[in-house]
């Protein structure tokens, strides 16, 4: 069952509460919040009060995404705000294991978050552990950019690892995916769908999401 995760970096922020609300009754399956430091990625977007803030307006699973340097001071008010599932990046951890083991020891799912010019061998020793990886299709920082035809490929090697080590992680793919786009990730063997401009762009988000789900069933 593929799980659609609207990014609300692309929600009109003026209204952010309706936008969240509009794409729950379209359908959404989680709510996919992209928190970034400004150090890691060269943009800076919310924390934990706007993830507070989402928490109040929907039920839905809250998807955080961490692209920020440091992530252990902060995932603590990052849990305590409502975050369901946390991604932090391989990049930006020094000590990746202990930081997975800092947000499962929270209740919340872990995910690992690998950029485009990341391997997947620094996967290797921890994939076991993980709840999901994301992984990164466009350069973290932005939404609206081109999908890297690359991840295809990579998404494939690590649905072998995953069937390899027995893993019960998830594959989340996030950046430039959408109506021409998702049918690939899902082939390749993605489950989880993050999606910004594909859809808050577009004016009717049920129809969308229908449309990217029945793409995604493959
Ligand atoms: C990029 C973010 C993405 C972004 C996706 O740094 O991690 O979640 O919002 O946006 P689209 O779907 O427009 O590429
Ligand atoms: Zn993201």
């Amino acid at each position: 069952m593929a799980i659609i995760a609207p990014s609300i970096l692309s929600a009109d922020f003026t209204i952010l509460g309706k936008e969240i609300s509009a794409v729950e009754k379209a359908g959404a399956d989680w709510i996919h919040i992209d928190v970034m430091d400004g150090s890691f990625v060269p943009n800076i977007s919310y924390g934990p009060i706007i993830v507070d803030a989402c928490k109040k307006v929907t039920t839905l699973p809250l998807d955080v995404h961490l692209m920020i340097e440091h992530p252990d001071h902060l995932i603590p008010d990052f849990v305590k705000a409502g975050a369901d599932l946390i991604s932090v990046h391989a990049e930006a951890c020094t000590h990746l294991h202990r930081t997975v083991q800092l947000i499962q020891e929270s209740k919340v799912k872990a995910g690992v978050a690998v950029n485009p010019a990341t391997p997947l061998t620094c996967l290797e020793w921890i994939i076991e552990e993980l709840d999901f990886v994301l992984l990164m299709s466009v350069n973290p920082g932005f939404g609206g950019q081109k999908f890297i035809q690359s991840t295809l490929d990579k998404i494939e090697q690590l649905a072998a690892l995953i069937e390899e080590t027995g893993s019960r992680a998830i594959i989340q793919v996030d950046g430039g995916v959408g109506p021409t786009t998702i049918n690939g990730v899902a082939k390749a063997g993605a489950t989880s769908f993050v999606a910004g401009s594909a859809i808050f762009s577009t004016p009717d988000y049920a129809q969308t999401i229908t449309m990217l789900r029945q793409q995604a069933e493959v």
